[in-house]
């Protein structure tokens, strides 16, 4: 217990009686601020997104992205050997797709034999415990670098939901336990689940990408995946920045159409956003902790100007205060690996 102080310690010109209510009493020492502390930030609460590439014995550097790689099938086994030991449970997995077999309506995406359900069904054959969470948008397999199909400039939403459809139905078929639509296309979380479910798929979840903005975040994540819009930009489809409203009008329909998740997209600049979806839906609610949230603290602390493993966990904890459950976030292996508290 804490010696009570001697009477000469006292200043007797402050009045200490008038101050009934002192916070600081709760924050004296360390295990005191644990018991009381409100947020906690656990691996099981983290997903790890991954990047995987044709190719053996490739381990890419992402310039934009430190210490994040594009990983061959071989290596990426590896990895996630390494990350499943760690204690991390999930991962969404994201393809660098050659430029050859990209074209206008994303045939690629739904090809049985592509590189994503070939990885899928590896990761599954070797690590069957692990969450794997696949992306379901056309951009990484679009020419022009969009979420849908183009004609003359714009994009079609109902004929590139039909194939989100089958680029979910692929997906599944592969041994995804999440589809995670992310193209932002009206009505897609619906086709989806209507189809899973006439497949037989219905243990199959959806995370869906309810709440996603027209950011300036994601370029380092177009790097990565050499998947920039080739024209214009995604604001037909995105969600305005300036725009909080409407991210509950989008989350209703995503419940309504049968999401199992909710995310919100990005997370750090969008904390109020994460924050009333929590209000609003009984379900999880997801955070996406993007590549650009993720390149400026590296690039912050590679100047040594702030200290990473502190400013990412305050980030993090951040999002779960504001109402997270859960946080996609490239940080996720390195917080697993030294920075828990
Ligand atoms: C594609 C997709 C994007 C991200 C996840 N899925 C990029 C985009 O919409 O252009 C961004 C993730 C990140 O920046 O970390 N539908």
């Amino acid at each position: 217990s804490q010696p009570k102080p001697q009477e000469s310690e006292v200043n007797p010109s402050v009045s200490t009686p008038a101050i009934r209510h002192r916070p600081r009493r709760l924050r004296r020492t360390d295990a005191l601020r644990r018991l009381v502390r409100e947020t906690q930030l656990t691996l099981d609460d983290l997903i790890y997104p991954v990047f995987v590439r044709e190719g053996t014995e490739i381990e890419e550097a992402i310039p934009s992205m430190p210490g994040i790689y594009r990983y061959s099938l071989d290596v990426l086994l590896k990895e996630l050997a390494v990350v499943l030991r760690l204690g991390i449970k999930a991962i969404a997995l994201f393809p660098l797709i050659p430029a050859e077999q990209k074209d206008n309506a994303g045939t690629e995406s739904y090809n049985p034999e592509g590189l994503v359900p070939r990885t899928v069904k590896a990761i599954k054959a070797e690590f069957p415990e692990l969450l794997v969470m696949t992306d379901v948008a056309l951009d990484p397999y679009s020419s022009a670098g969009h979420d849908g199909i183009v004609e003359d400039g714009v994009i079609l939403n109902d004929e590139t939901v039909d194939v989100l459809v089958k680029q979910a139905l692929c997906q599944a078929e592969a041994g995804a336990d999440f589809v995670c639509p992310s193209d932002m296309m009206d009505g897609r979380v619906g086709a989806m689940r209507q189809a899973l479910d006439a497949d037989g798929w219905t243990q199959v979840g959806i995370l869906a990408y309810s709440a996603k903005y027209a950011s300036a975040y994601y370029g380092p994540f177009r790097d990565a995946l050499d998947s920039a819009p080739q024209f214009g930009d995604k604001k037909t489809y995105q969600m305005d920045p300036a725009n909080a409203r409407e991210a509950l009008k989008e989350v209703a329909l995503d419940v309504s159409e049968g999401a199992d998740l909710v995310m919100v997209k990005p997370a750090l600049a969008y904390l109020d956003i994460i924050s009333q979806i929590k209000q609003a839906t009984t379900l999880p609610v997801v955070a996406y902790n993007v590549s650009g949230e993720y390149a400026m603290i590296k690039a912050a602390a590679e100047r040594g100007w702030i200290d990473e493993p502190s400013v990412v966990l305050e980030t993090l904890t951040s999002m779960k205060r504001a109402g997270a459950d859960l946080i996609l976030t490239y940080f996720a292996k390195q917080v697993a690996l030294t920075w828990l508290p």
